[in-house]
This record gives structure tokens, C-alpha cells and sequence, in this order.
């Protein structure tokens, strides 16, 4: 295993990612983690993060320098490298001026991070601070232009530094130096795969549980149900689900989660049907954020009575992913943990004093997929795309009425289907209709409209934390316009949304 100790980067995720991309598993700790407890974890190689601060602050993230007696190779990017040179005696300069975008990088000792790239090539750089002076038994490995000490190594030691970050896409030759640095300085197996993950997974829910039951809320989204199937595995019929219909779903989502999850797995699904409780909530409420909090309370409510009617659980099972636990800072302490608190993490549990079982909490999206596809569950569940769990609530403006929700139900399911056909389903992280609070002027059959508008939103994104607006095919567009304003009733528009995140969000509301 490797660890990264998280000074406050956004690239964080991304150095474990490009680790884990290796067939070696990396696990993202926070910077006050001890060092009896990186002991106790025995990891092969400790890469230190970049992060926002610069050494020589107050409250700058720190280690303590004890870590680097334990033997154990460290790679230490951006401010995990003036950690590494200022902890070890070296000095660090405060820039008067930040570095940021691309450099070249002029390698001066290729073994063992630059080994097979030639005498240089192109980084990504951003950073304010620099090393002016090394440590005893150092030397500069590359420099570029602006920065004299770009690259270090103490080879003895097997201590690495740089600059620059090989985390990110642009960092030509990035993913081979973490290569280079996990087999060959680290000597790592690969040998963490999915079904060595799946393997270990159901063992260890079946320790935990035993012959207790788990309860657990289905939404018909991949990671619900992939971590249902899983824990399914483990325990079988102790397993109770539960799918609360809140009559803000799309069209057929109980269907479709009838044969994409049940058709092959002997699962206990229970459906709830609340549609009027949460359609009478909602009735002239307007506000987006109101909305949200009316949603999420009432779905706690009808998840917690539904629960209470299972005897015996003593376990809340939930599709939590790493990403969601390394946001939220109540689950995980370090510098990064500042984005946002999930949905998924607290809330239920905390009410009904169960005892979470989270099988996926050390997964990314997309090897949430690939333990999906392990598990045999059917690839159509599999790529769908996320939804999120106020529904269409937050897809149609202004009030809900269910005359409105049956509006964008139909325009949706076009959207999707010319979606499907054109390929373009699994490209896009998200596509969907968004319902106007407007009506404009139109004519149709010489006939004077005054009708509803439909939004097309679709987007590109590898985490929904940014995302690019879909460059959609202009005929593929008129293909869904004309569709929608034919066969759904009382639309006479549809515009296409080109806003990007951010400063857009993905969903409307
Ligand atoms: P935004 O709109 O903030 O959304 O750019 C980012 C991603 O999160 C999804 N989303 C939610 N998912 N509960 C969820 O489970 C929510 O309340 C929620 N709000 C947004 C959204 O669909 C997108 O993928």
C-alpha cells in the first residue's frame, strides 16, 4: 500500500487515483495521522501532497519529522517537497511572484523518476514557494527556467521531491514517475483489483454483521446498488431494502430497477409509495433550498418508519464513495476536508443509532463500476448516469404540481432516448430537461401557442466538482427540440443550456 499524507491539495484524489490506476492501492490520510499509525499501517511508500499553504505560516500543515526515520520511501509534490527540504534542514524561499501553468523541465539525473524520458519535457507547475537549499546528502534532479531546484533526490534515503505536479493530466510523463516511484523505488505488487477487492469486501461484512440484519435505501443508482448486491453477497436474506417512491422520480425507475437489479438477484426489496406525502409537502413551495430541506427531512421520516418495521437491524448499509468521505469533515480530518458535507454521510444513521456498513468507502466512481461489473450486475445500470436525490424537484422552477412533474417526465424520456441513439449516453456525465417557470409565444398548425419551456442541460464532468457544457451535435439537437415540442404536451421551446461549472452548477436548483 501507499499512503498520502494530505496537506490540502485538490489533487489529493488524484494522486490516489493515479496510484491506484497501477493495480496498487493508495489510501489518502490526514496530516495529523500519527506516526505508530503509519507504523501500524506498514504502507511501501508515503507520497506527502501539495497544498495551499506555505511553510513558513502560522498554522501550516506539518508531520512529524520522526516519519522520516522509519526507512519508508517518501515522494514529496509541491508543498510536501518544502516540507520534506525545510523539516530536513534545508530553506525554503517565499515567492514574491507565483509560478503557474507549464514549464520545461530540464532533467539533470534521470534515475529513478525521470528514467526512460529523455532530457526533458513539459510540467505543470503552480506553486509561490521554493527550495533554495537542500538538505545534507541532496541534489537537484531537474530544473526548469524560473526554478533552479524543480526536482530532488536523496538516493540513499530514497527520499524524492518535486516541484511540479505528475498527479495532473497535463504533467507529461506524470503517471510514469508515480510508476517509477511505486515499483521501482517502493518495490509494490500489483495486486489490488476488483475481485480482490469484492473477496475481501464480503468477508468483512460477514465478520461485522454476522447473522444481524442490514437495512439499506435503494435509489436505483449504481452505487446503492452496487453496494447492495455486495452486501447481498455477504449476508443474503438479512439483507432489507427499501425504495421510497417520492413521486419526484422519472419515468419507470421502478421498472428499471426492477430489471436491472432483481431480474438476477434474490433481492428484498420493499416499495414504499409517498408520492402524495411528499407532493402535498412541496405544494407552492418555490425556493430551491426549501425545497431540498423538505425533501431530505421527509425522506429521513418515511426511511426511519419504514425501518422501524424491519425487527432486529442493528446495521444502515449506504452507498458512500472515498471522494464522499475524504469532502466531509466530520468522517475525515485533514486540510482538504473543506468542500462540502455529503448526503450520504450523517443524517440517518446518527437518528436511528445504527451502525453503518459503507462497503464502498474506498472506492472511486468509476471502480464502483468495475466491482459492478465483477458482481455481474447488467451494464445499463451500471453507466447510468447520476441522478440526484431530490429528483425532479430541482429540475422543474417554482412550484411542483404533478400536471409539471408528468411534463418533464415526458420531455426527459425523449431527451434520453435521442441521447441513447446518437451514442452519447455514457460520454456525457449528465443529460437532462429542465422545465421553465415560463411560458412564451409560438405557432403551431397556424395556430397561436402560449406554452412551457424546456431546458436541455447536458454535461461533461469527471466528478460533478467542474464540468464543461456539452458540445451536443446541432442535428441532434433540433432532433430533441422537435421531438419534444410534437409529443409533449404544452412546450412550444426548447433552448439549450451552455453554462459551464462553474459558474453554473450541473443541476438548476
Ligand atoms: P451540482 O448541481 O451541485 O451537482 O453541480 C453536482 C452533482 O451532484 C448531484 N446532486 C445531488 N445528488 N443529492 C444527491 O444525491 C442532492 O441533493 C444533489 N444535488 C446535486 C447532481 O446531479 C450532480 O451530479
Amino acid at each position: 500500500m501507499i499512503i498520502v499524507i494530505d496537506f490540502g491539495s485538490q489533487f489529493n484524489q488524484l494522486i490516489a487515483r493515479r496510484v491506484r490506476e497501477n493495480d496498487v492501492y493508495c489510501q489518502i490520510e490526514p496530516n495529523n495521522i500519527s506516526v505508530n499509525k503509519i507504523k501500524d499501517l506498514n504502507p511501501q511508500g508515503i507520497i506527502l501532497s501539495g497544498g495551499p499553504s506555505s511553510i513558513y505560516e502560522e498554522n501550516s500543515p506539518r508531520i512529524d519529522k520522526s516519519l522520516f526515520d522509519l526507512g519508508i520511501p517518501i515522494l514529496g509534490i509541491c508543498y510536501g517537497m518544502h516540507y520534506m527540504v525545510n523539516i530536513l534542514g534545508g530553506k525554503i524561499k517565499k515567492a514574491t511572484k507565483r509560478e503557474y501553468g507549464f514549464a520545461n523541465l530540464d532533467i539533470k539525473d534521470p534515475e529513478p523518476l525521470f528514467k526512460d524520458m529523455g532530457t526533458g519535457f513539459q510540467c505543470w507547475m503552480s506553486h509561490g514557494d521554493s527550495a533554495v537549499e537542500l538538505p545534507e546528502n541532496f541534489g537537484v534532479t531537474a530544473s526548469t527556467e524560473n526554478t533552479a531546484i524543480a526536482a530532488i533526490a536523496n538516493h540513499t534515503k530514497r527520499f524524492y521531491g518535486l516541484q511540479f505536479h505528475p498527479e495532473v493530466e497535463h504533467s507529461i510523463n506524470g503517471s510514469l514517475m508515480i510508476r517509477h516511484f511505486i515499483f521501482d523505488v517502493c518495490h509494490c505488487q500489483k495486486n489490488w483489483t476488483m475481485k480482490s477487492f469484492c473477496d475481501g469486501a464480503i468477508s468483512q461484512i460477514k465478520e461485522s454483521v454476522g447473522d444481524k440484519k442490514i437495512i439499506m435505501g435503494l435509489s436505483g443508482g449504481v452505487d446503492s446498488s452496487v453496494a447492495a448486491t455486495l452486501i447481498h453477497k455477504a449476508i443474503g436474506k438479512n439483507l432489507f431494502c427499501i425504495f421510497v417512491d417520492n413521486g419526484l422520480l422519472r419515468k419507470n425507475e421502478k421498472e428499471a430497477l426492477e430489471k436491472n437489479l432483481m431480474s438476477n438477484l434474490d433481492l428484498n426489496i420493499k416499495f414504499v409509495d409517498k408520492k402524495d406525502k411528499f407532493l402535498t409537502a412541496l405544494k407552492n413551495v418555490t425556493d430551491p433550498e426549501q425545497k431540498r430541506k423538505i425533501i431530505g427531512n421527509l425522506f429521513i421520516d418515511v426511511f426511519e418508519a419504514e425501518a422501524n418495521k424491519i425487527d432486529g437491524a442493528q446495521f444502515l448499509g449506504q452507498g458512500t464513495l472515498y471522494p464522499d468521505i475524504i469532502e466531509s469533515k466530520s468522517a475525515f480530518g485533514g486540510p482538504t476536508s473543506i468542500i462540502k458535507s455529503h448526503h450520504n454521510v450523517g443524517g440517518l444513521p446518527e437518528k436511528m443509532k445504527l451502525k453503518l456498513i459503507e462497503p464502498l468507502q474506498l472506492l472511486f466512481k468509476d471502480e464502483v463500476r468495475k466491482l459492478g461489473t465483477e458482481l455481474g450486475i447488467n451494464d445499463d445500470l451500471i453507466w447510468r448516469q447520476p441522478f440526484p436525490g431530490p429528483g425532479l424537484a430541482i429540475r422543474i422552477m417554482g412550484a411542483i404540481t404533478s400536471a409539471r412533474l408528468n411534463v418533464l417526465r415526458e420531455a426527459d424520456v425523449i431527451l434520453l432516448e435521442e441521447i441513447r441513439k446518437a451514442g452519447l449516453y455514457r460520454k456525457l456525465w449528465q443529460s437532462f430537461a429542465v422545465l421553465l417557470p415560463i411560458k412564451s409565444v409560438g405557432v403551431m398548425g397556424d395556430k397561436r401557442t402560449f406554452a412551457n419551456c424546456i431546458a436541455i442541460r447536458a454535461v461533461t464532468s469527471n466528478d460533478a466538482m467542474t464540468a464543461d457544457w456539452a458540445k451536443l451535435p446541432h442535428d441532434l439537437l433540433g432532433l430533441i427540440s422537435n421531438r419534444i415540442i410534437n409529443e409533449v404536451e404544452n412546450i412550444n421551446r426548447v433552448v439549450f443550456d451552455i453554462t459551464s461549472k462553474p459558474p453554473g452548477t450541473i443541476e438548476w436548483e
